[in-house]
């Protein structure tokens, strides 16, 4: 079956769907996007993202194109044209088509608009959990506005790549010696029963996964602490793990060939993905 993509405006059949070779995004990464999960057929925390969505066009100089009830139905009709049960949608807003031009074009040129989903069955029993992920370090050589969520993900790709060719599932990005984040999800460690996770800023994207989880350690009475950590301090910390939306709470079990604790999956990372997945289905729209 076809899947049914949106572009401006229009839902259509993915191999009707076009946009043009002068789009700004094709051209300039000048673009921003979201990525939300789908759980029993409705969207995991939609206000996050579509509040995140709007700080990244803001920062970006660029209006939003569609207001938030008109994105929710979108992303619904997508859902459910497409049959996603569990899965993802992607949204991806330009600054348009313009003629080749470092300065941007006039301000009313029609931004593009581009959805589409992803099936995932079983995208929460995802074994990766039960076994944990290795990763491998590098340096962070991206630039320096990573909290707008821009589609100039190169070097994120580059970063996986070379942490695949090293055995290893995906990339910790290290910077002046503290852990980043990961190529596409927030990292943390727990030492001593404390969550340690870097404090937002520039140097991260502000994970609408990392929020929710927080909030959720915090309930549960877990102490957290925002702050840059090592990679030794990761090494031998008691636990790792990371967070997005793709992959909700994924336990680390090995940093750069050196296993943390034990090499299994922690207690604190099992225990927050449940949380973070119930709750998760409890809030869905
Ligand atoms: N990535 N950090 C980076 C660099 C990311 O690309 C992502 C998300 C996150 C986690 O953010 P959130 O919890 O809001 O998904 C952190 C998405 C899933 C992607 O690019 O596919």
């Amino acid at each position: 079956m076809p899947r049914t993509v949106y572009v401006n405006g229009e839902f259509l059949p993915e191999a009707e769907a076009t946009i043009s070779v002068f789009d700004r995004g094709f051209l300039f990464a000048d673009a921003v996007y979201e990525v939300v999960s789908v759980l029993g057929g409705r969207l995991v925390d939609f206000d996050g993202h579509a509040q995140r969505l709007e700080r990244s066009l803001s920062e970006l100089a660029m209006p939003v194109p569609l207001s938030r009830d008109a994105l929710l139905e979108v992303m619904r009709r997508l859902t459910v044209e497409n049959g996603i049960e569990d899965g993802l949608i992607y949204l991806q807003i330009t600054r348009g088509a313009a003629d080749r031009d470092f300065a941007y074009p006039d301000p009313d040129t029609p931004q593009t608009v581009v959805l589409f989903t992803q099936s995932k069955p079983g995208l929460a029993d995802a074994p990766a959990a039960r076994t944990g992920l290795k990763v491998a370090t590098c340096p962070d050589l991206r630039w320096g506005r990573r909290d707008i969520k821009t589609v100039q993900l190169l070097y994120p790709s580059m970063a996986k790549m070379a942490a695949r060719e090293q055995g290893a599932d995906d990339a910790w990005m290290v910077e002046d010696g503290a852990v980043t984040e990961g190529t596409s999800n927030n990292a943390y460690i727990v030492r001593g029963g404390v969550i340690v996770t870097r404090q937002l800023g520039s140097e991260i994207l502000h994970g609408i996964t990392r929020a929710a989880v927080l909030r959720l350690a915090r309930e549960a009475q877990m102490t957290v602490e925002e702050r840059p950590f090592t990679v030794e301090e990761a090494q031998s910390a008691d636990e790792a793990f990371v967070t997005s939306a793709s992959a909700f709470v994924m336990p680390v079990v090995e940093i750069d060939g050196r296993p943390v604790a034990d090499g299994t999956p922690g207690p604190v990372a099992r225990r927050l993905r449940e949380i973070y997945i119930e709750e998760s289905r409890k809030a869905a729209l």
